[in-house]
């Protein structure tokens, strides 16, 4: 088969497009020809290597994956269509689990077959593409939990970070689903364009104001019920600035870094909630598909390339030129 392969970390020039052996089927696995992956930033951690964390090569990335049920099982038919939760049970203490096609054994959806253990397989909605239905296992999952761990109620508003990132319009295009008033922020004229055809309510160019004086201006300097925070050590102190009394501060990601100083009082004295999450769970994937179609919401997708053109597809992410999901058509 054809797929992307890593053997070592580095740029994206370490993504190689070759052909290798098809995988050989285990039992209690699903056999997958892909149609599509979405591509996500662990993929890059994973192919740039994070200190303390081991990826077996050669390693074949990716995890977010809509495809075709080679063989059926159970009440799975073959040929059904389907997608799947990334998430397996990894057994290692303090991590819950470990993500197909990120740092663990199982290989991802850069190729044109995946096996993955059968409890991982969930029925493609059929009110998604099969494009779509890949964008949805991890950003929008994401951002899905962030949701509803920040405890938002119609009405609440709510700072949602990076409206071009996968999580980030994934966060505006639900929170506003769910009746939420969005603030957003960008770095550029098109993102802000986009941002407010969303809905975002308040869209701030971070390069061109300061978001903790245009946040607390919005709000009448009482602050956000919540923010949705996927930046890391740049944006968390701003994050915790612009909480209202009691707000929660939903964190799950560190694309600028893993460790921020933080004003602890201004923490403590709003009696704040700093929330952690990781991913979201599979009854979470199955909730997140009825919302939208209850909804009436689809994915947004920024771009649709070729497996064979992942090195480009990764520039495009680092570049930050993206909004919404890029995506690899695999065997289509
Ligand atoms: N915990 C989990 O389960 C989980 C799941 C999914 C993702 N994540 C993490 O969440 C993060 C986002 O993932 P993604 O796939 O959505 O990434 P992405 O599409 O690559 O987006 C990165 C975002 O970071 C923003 N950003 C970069 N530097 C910034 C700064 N100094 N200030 C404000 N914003 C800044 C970018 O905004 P500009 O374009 O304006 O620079 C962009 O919106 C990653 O760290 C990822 O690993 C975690």
């Amino acid at each position: 088969m054809k797929a992307i392969v890593i053997r070592k970390h580095g740029g994206p020039e370490v993504l190689s497009y070759e052909e290798i052996s098809d995988p050989v089927p285990i039992k209690g696995h699903a056999l997958i020809r892909v149609d599509y992956c979405a591509v996500n930033h662990l993929d890059i951690w994973v192919r740039n290597g994070l200190a303390g964390k081991h990826v077996p090569f050669p390693h074949v990335l990716g995890c977010d994956i809509s495809g075709t049920l080679v063989k059926g099982f159970g009440k799975f038919k073959s040929g059904e269509k389907v997608v799947v939760y990334p998430a397996i049970q990894s057994g290692i203490p303090r991590v819950s689990f470990s993500i197909i096609g990120g740092f663990g054994k199982y290989h991802g959806g850069y190729a044109e077959m995946v096996q993955v253990p059968q409890n991982n397989i969930i029925k493609k909605p059929r009110w998604f593409s099969d494009a779509e239905a890949c964008a949805l296992n991890v950003s929008y999952l994401t951002a899905w939990n962030m949701l509803q761990r920040s405890g938002c109620k119609k009405g609440d508003t709510i700072l949602i970070w990076g409206a071009n990132s996968g999580v980030g319009s994934a966060a505006i295009l639900l929170a506003r689903a769910m009746g939420l008033r969005i603030i957003t922020v960008v770095s550029n004229e098109n993102g802000a364009t986009i941002a407010r055809k969303l809905g975002a309510h308040l869209v701030i160019d971070r390069t061109k104001s300061d978001v903790t004086v245009e946040t607390l201006n919005y709000t009448s300097q009482e602050g956000v019920a919540a923010v949705i925070d996927h930046v890391g050590a740049k944006t968390w102190p701003i994050s915790i600035e612009v909480l209202r009394t009691g707000g929660k501060m939903v964190a799950c990601g560190t694309t600028t870094g893993g460790e921020a100083t933080v004003n602890i009082r201004a923490f403590y004295s709003k009696e704040a909630t700093i929330i952690g999450a990781y991913l979201g769970t599979k009854a979470q994937l199955l909730s997140l598909h009825k919302f939208m179609k209850t909804k009436k919401i689809k994915p947004i997708i920024d771009s649709v390339f070729d497996l064979k053109d992942a090195q480009l597809a990764h520039q495009k992410m680092e570049n930050s030129s993206q909004f919404g999901k890029i995506i690899l058509k695999v065997s289509k």
